[in-house]
C-alpha cells in the first residue's frame, strides 16, 4: 500500500507519486485517507478529456474555455462542503501541465484588513440544480476552507467586489506550480487550501482520471 504524506498534503497542499495505478489501486489509495465521493455523473472515477463547446456541459470550464487555459479554481465549489481532497492520475503521458497554487499561504501573507474582506465576502453559488450563499474563506471544524470558482460563483454583497480585486491581485503576483504528466503519476491535492487550473491543451488525447475524497 502506498502511504501518503498527510502532513505535506495539508501544509504544502499536494503530493505527487510517480507510479502507474490501475482503477482498483486508485480507489484503494483514495479510501486509505478518506471517503470517496461520486462525481455528479455518479462515477467514482471521472475521466477528464479536453472538449470543445459542442461536447461540453453548459456552465463548465470546458464550455467556456474549450482547449484553452483553465483559470485557478476549486473543484466542487457548488457542493455545500466541497471535496476536501482530489486525486488526478494519468497512465498515458501528455504535455499539458496542471497548475496548482496554495491559496492559504497567499492569504496568510495578506494584512488583517484584506483578510477580513475575504472572510466577510458573500458569493452566490449557483448551478442548474442548486443555489446557496457562501463566503470565499471560512473554517470547517477549525480547518481552512477556500472556495473559488468563477463558473458557479458570483460576488453578491458590496464587499465581495473588493474580495474579487484582492483575488485578482494575488493571482497577478503569483506563479502557480506546474504539475507535469510526462510520466505515469498520481497527484493528490487538498482542494480546501489549493486552487488548480490547466495550461492550454497541446494534445487532444490528454486523459486524466479524477477522484473526489471527503
Ligand atoms: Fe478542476
Amino acid at each position: 500500500m502506498t502511504l501518503i504524506d498527510i502532513k505535506k498534503l495539508n501544509e504544502v497542499g499536494w503530493v505527487e507519486i510517480e507510479k502507474s495505478f490501475d482503477n482498483g489501486e486508485l480507489l484503494s489509495l483514495a479510501s486509505s485517507f478518506g471517503t470517496v465521493l461520486a462525481h455528479p455523473n455518479q462515477q467514482l472515477i471521472d475521466i477528464l478529456t479536453p472538449k470543445d463547446r459542442n461536447k461540453a456541459q453548459f456552465g463548465t470550464l470546458s464550455f467556456k474555455y474549450e482547449y484553452g487555459k483553465f483559470p485557478l479554481h476549486s473543484d466542487t465549489a457548488f457542493w455545500v462542503r466541497p471535496s476536501k481532497y482530489v486525486i488526478l492520475a494519468n497512465s498515458i503521458e501528455n504535455k499539458t501541465a496542471t497548475t496548482i497554487f496554495n491559496i492559504r499561504q497567499a492569504v496568510a501573507r495578506l494584512d488583517f484588513h484584506r483578510k477580513e474582506i475575504l472572510k466577510r465576502s458573500v458569493y452566490l453559488v449557483k448551478t442548474k440544480n442548486t443555489s446557496f450563499y457562501s463566503s470565499l474563506m471560512s473554517y470547517f471544524n477549525g480547518e481552512f476552507l477556500f472556495r473559488y470558482d468563477p463558473m458557479c460563483m458570483r460576488p453578491f454583497n458590496a464587499i465581495s467586489n473588493k474580495a474579487e480585486a484582492i483575488i485578482n491581485e494575488i493571482f497577478s503576483q503569483s506563479t502557480p506550480m506546474e504539475i507535469t504528466w510526462q510520466k505515469p503519476k498520481v497527484l493528490i491535492f487538498n482542494n480546501w487550501i489549493c486552487l488548480h487550473g490547466r495550461n492550454p491543451i497541446d494534445d487532444p488525447n490528454r486523459i486524466l482520471k479524477r477522484i473526489y475524497i471527503k
